[in-house]
């Protein structure tokens, strides 16, 4: 049984009253985020060259990401065919439909590629925009370098804003971020919910080329909060040269026919009643295999608009079954829940939908050696598959 850290049914407030050190402990939190963000602002404005304020592996040759005459997107033009016939879809439907056949898109950014002995590549999905939860995740679970002997390596995958008055000034700002950091892929398509699925099939591409000796890779959205040393526990013993797919696994989920809903597909798009299974994008763990697999069989698999079913659909035509694992969460954690929970962490290997606060209160109470819950630790069992 886990011995709570809080009362049920208490505001945050006299939580905070209760537990002094932890309100400071989340005042600093918030406070270097702030901090970090407006250095990061000022710094871009002066363009001043000064020395690193974070300790990060320093690639030995740096590269130059000024990349500002590449402002013309990719060429690819829409199939109009395709216009009159869909009339009756709801705009971003009939966009997609139009733009399907655009599956080749530049690398506007890029970091080092990975070394030899990568055990582990972090692939976190994040819109340019999102400064301040990439911010978060650099200095929370991403930050990380190793744990054990098991080398880590981090990188986001972002497309080009869809805002168009901000696309230039965040042009130059991810240009700076990704001198900074070394850990930005961008590509040359608009980033947008539909689009996700081209982020999909250039990660694989990407990791391919620049990733191909990592052993295991993490995909995931840039809100979720990563148990980083309950997923090196859980692969550690586990052969890189085997199948492994495994997440939070979804069956018989129906093709939604609502068309205000965000989700929503026509039959013309997709007849089957159901789905096959997948796991919900917002973070999932593959094997170097299963990777290399998928990418070869999504180069032949027309795009979809939702990136996580697109990947079970390729998981289907490899016969491949993912692997439910009750410690990824990404269809959402019942809410609301206490974040100060310690026994929460225990056997949590993902959570989805955090802000970045949330995400520090996290990382402080998993790297608290004094916080502690009393269950019997029993983090890694193999959840079991749904059919
Ligand atoms: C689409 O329909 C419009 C009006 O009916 C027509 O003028 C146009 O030529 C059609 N376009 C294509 C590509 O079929
Ligand atoms: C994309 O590139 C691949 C290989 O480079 C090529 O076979 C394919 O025709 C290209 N597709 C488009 C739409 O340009
Ligand atoms: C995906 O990105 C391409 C390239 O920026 C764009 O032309 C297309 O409209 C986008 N698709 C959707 C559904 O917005």
């Amino acid at each position: 049984m886990c011995v709570p850290l809080t009362v049920q049914g208490l505001a945050p407030a006299p939580v905070f009253e209760m537990f002094p050190r932890i309100r400071i402990v989340v005042l600093y939190a918030v406070s270097v985020t702030l901090i970090a963000f407006f250095m990061h602002i000022r710094k871009e404005t002066k363009l001043a060259v000064s020395p690193r304020a974070r300790k990060i592996e320093v690639p030995n040759s740096r590269r130059t990401f000024w990349t500002t005459e590449r402002t013309e997107p990719s060429k690819c033009l829409p199939d109009l065919t395709i216009a009159n016939s869909s009339l009756a879809l709801p705009e971003l439907h009939r966009t997609f439909l139009m733009y399907k056949h655009c599956r080749n898109f530049s690398t506007l950014l890029k970091p080092t590629p990975c070394s030899e002995d990568t055990f582990l590549l972090l692939a976190i999905k994040s819109p340019p925009i999102n400064i301040d939860r990439r911010v978060a995740i650099r200095n929370t679970w991403g930050k990380e370098v190793a744990i054990g002997s098991k080398p880590i390596k981090l990188v986001f995958l972002l497309g080009r804003s869809e805002v168009k008055v901000q696309a230039h000034s965040l042009h130059q700002l991810l240009a700076y971020e990704s001198q900074e950091f070394d850990d930005i892929v961008q590509w040359d398509f608009t980033d947008n919910f539909f689009n996700l699925t081209l982020k999909e099939l250039h990660f694989l591409r990407w990791f391919t080329v620049e990733c191909p000796h990592a052993s295991f890779v993490l995909k995931g959205d840039d809100d979720v909060f990563v148990n980083i040393y309950n997923i090196i526990e859980f692969l550690k013993e586990l052969n890189p040269g085997e199948d492994l797919f495994v997440g939070d696994v979804i069956s018989r989920a129906r093709p939604i026919r609502n068309t205000k809903i965000k989700y929503f597909i026509p039959e013309s798009m997709y007849k089957a009643p159901y789905y096959p299974l997948y796991a919900g994008g917002g973070g999932y763990v593959m094997s170097r295999t299963t990777v290399q697999q998928l990418q070869s069989t999504a180069e032949d698999t027309e795009l979809f608009p939702i990136d996580d079913v697109f990947v079970g659909m390729c998981l289907a035509k490899l016969d491949m079954i993912p692997l439910n694992h009750a410690g990824f969460k990404t269809f959402g954690i019942q809410r609301p829940f206490n974040p100060f929970d310690p026994c929460l962490y225990k056997e949590l290997m993902i959570v989805h939908k955090l802000n970045p606060t949330e995400m520090w209160i996290m990382w402080t109470l998993v790297k608290d050696d004094n916080i502690r819950c009393a269950v019997s630790v029993t983090p890694f069992q193999w959840g079991k598959v749904l059919q």
